[in-house]
């Protein structure tokens, strides 16, 4: 797949069939994407990435953990709000739009608790990767870590492979370091679910707009 069409057609995966992906792709996929630049080549990035059983204990402690109504405790601060205007507004639609798929109206508390929830269900994939980098880290590394995780988005698409970023998965990362390998001194920046879609799930219709070039971009010449 070229890189225009991958661009143009990726979208996030938020329903998965339970097979999961070969161990080799999984390996193949991020020892491509540990090639991703870095600012001064610092590479401060580590993936912790969870499978099968140990896939659905994770899922298991982090339902409970949203169902106890528990806001967990980031190991970096999440955005501030309120956000600025035009931001909020996104956000709004974003949700919103997944809200009207799956006939959720806005006023129903619970049908948004969850479509929520899905999150930790981590949308039924048979992966979880937990994207960390050293806690003494500012934006920088945030930096980094996105370009990183838009590298695995990317080959992953080229495969075949479904994924979403997950920020709220960084909400409980006590009970991530119960199952998944992360190095001692890192925090967890997000998370991502990943596996192979599943054609017959309705939230996957969703496709996000996107502002105009002229709303985001100047150009002097
Ligand atoms: C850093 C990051 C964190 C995200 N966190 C979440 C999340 O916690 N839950 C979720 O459903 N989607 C999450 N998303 C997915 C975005 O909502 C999605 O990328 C955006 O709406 C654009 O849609 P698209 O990816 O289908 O093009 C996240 C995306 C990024 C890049």
């Amino acid at each position: 797949m070229d890189v225009r069409t991958a661009v143009k057609s990726r979208y996030s995966v938020r329903g998965y069939r339970p097979d999961s992906v070969p161990d080799e792709t999984v390996r193949e996929v991020f020892e491509l994407a540990r090639l991703a630049q870095s600012g001064t080549n610092n590479q401060p990035w580590h993936i912790a990435v969870v499978s099968g059983a140990a896939c659905d204990d994770l899922r298991r402690r982090l339902c409970a953990r949203f169902d106890a109504r528990d806001s967990g405790e980031r190991d970096f601060a999440a955005p501030a709000d309120p956000l600025p205007d035009a931001l909020m507004e996104r956000r709004r639609a974003c949700g919103y739009s997944y809200y009207a798929t799956m006939g959720v109206e806005r006023s129903d508390r619970e049908g948004r608790a969850a479509i929520a929830r899905k999150n930790f269900e981590l949308f039924d994939a048979p992966h979880a990767a937990f994207f960390s980098m050293p806690r003494t880290l500012g934006i920088s590394g945030a930096v980094d870590m996105g370009i990183l995780l838009q590298t695995v988005t990317l080959l992953m698409f080229d495969r075949g492979i479904g994924s979403i970023a997950q920020g709220a998965l960084a909400n409980y990362p006590d009970t991530v370091r119960e199952v998944a390998k992360i190095p001692e001194d890192n925090g967890i920046v997000f998370g991502m679910s990943f596996g192979y879609e599943n054609p017959e799930a309705l939230i996957n219709t969703v496709r996000m707009p996107r502002e105009s070039l002229d709303d985001i971009a100047s150009f002097v010449s």
